[in-house]
């Protein structure tokens, strides 16, 4: 599988805060299944990472995980938040871009509001080349309370990506219910894990995956669709519903 979620790069924001941190997260995540990560450092007001440092750290994550024999690809990242977007110039979006390739940013949605600026910085962002991945919104209340308000959003290219914890109920049942609709929408592209320590909480990307029960839908979210993002080439839609899998030993 493949997680473009992470924050597992050490000391630049609330996630991995020593190198041994990040060798932990990345250890939990090749036990889980992970082959791949995107280092998705905050890039807001509170944690104002530059691209700089952000390449900076996936080249010591790189170089320290060949070392010690941690079978683990990092790519580079961000997790945008809206606000920050303005200031960010078309390199730096390009530099924060998963993998780098100019073509798809994660962007934070935020935890409260709707946020009213989104479909007109998705249309820019589109005419920079540019598509925006969307973290988590089944976090946000408004999202809960109408999952299917982001459709339109979708519809005109714009992707989801939802947490793992959100859908095994770690993060509460209305939460976990908006994840669950996501995917019944076919609202969603991606699972990931916003993994901020080796907690394993955090890392359940397999778990989240057999909660699922549609092995179709569970390979595009963590294998087809984050490669092709990691290849910066055009999505496939989401394989339509395969109903949950007959019992083979049942009974009845
Ligand atoms: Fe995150």
């Amino acid at each position: 599988m493949i997680d473009l979620h992470t924050h597992i790069l050490p000391g630049i924001d609330d996630g991995a805060a020593t190198l041994a941190e990040s060798r932990a997260i990345a250890e939990r995540a090749v036990v889980d299944g992970i082959t791949a990560v995107a280092a998705t450092p905050h890039v807001r007001d509170d944690y104002p990472t530059t691209p700089e440092e952000m390449e900076s750290r996936v080249a010591t994550l790189r170089e320290d995980f060949a070392q010690k024999g941690i079978p683990l690809e990092v790519h580079f990242g961000g997790e945008l938040d809206l606000g920050a977007l303005g200031g960010l110039t078309p390199d730096d979006l390009r530099r924060f871009s998963l993998a780098q390739t100019g073509r798809y940013v994660l962007v934070e949605f935020p935890y409260r509001g709707w946020p009213l600026g989104l479909e007109r910085i998705a249309f820019e962002l589109r005419a920079a080349g540019l598509t925006c991945l969307l973290a988590h919104p089944e976090r946000n209340p408004e999202v809960k309370a109408a999952p299917e308000r982001l459709e339109p959003l979708v519809r005109s290219g714009t992707l989801v990506q939802v947490t793992a914890a959100s859908l095994d109920g770690r993060l509460g049942r209305a939460t976990q219910q908006a994840a669950k609709r996501l995917f019944e929408l076919r609202l969603a592209h991606v699972l990931a894990s916003d993994a901020h320590s080796p907690a394993l909480r955090e890392m359940g990307l397999a778990d989240a995956v057999a909660t699922l029960d549609d092995h179709g839908l569970a390979t595009f979210l963590t294998e087809d669709a984050p490669a092709a993002i990691l290849e910066g080439a055009e999505l496939d839609p989401p394989p339509p519903a395969t109903g949950p899998r007959r019992k083979r030993f049942g009974l009845f």
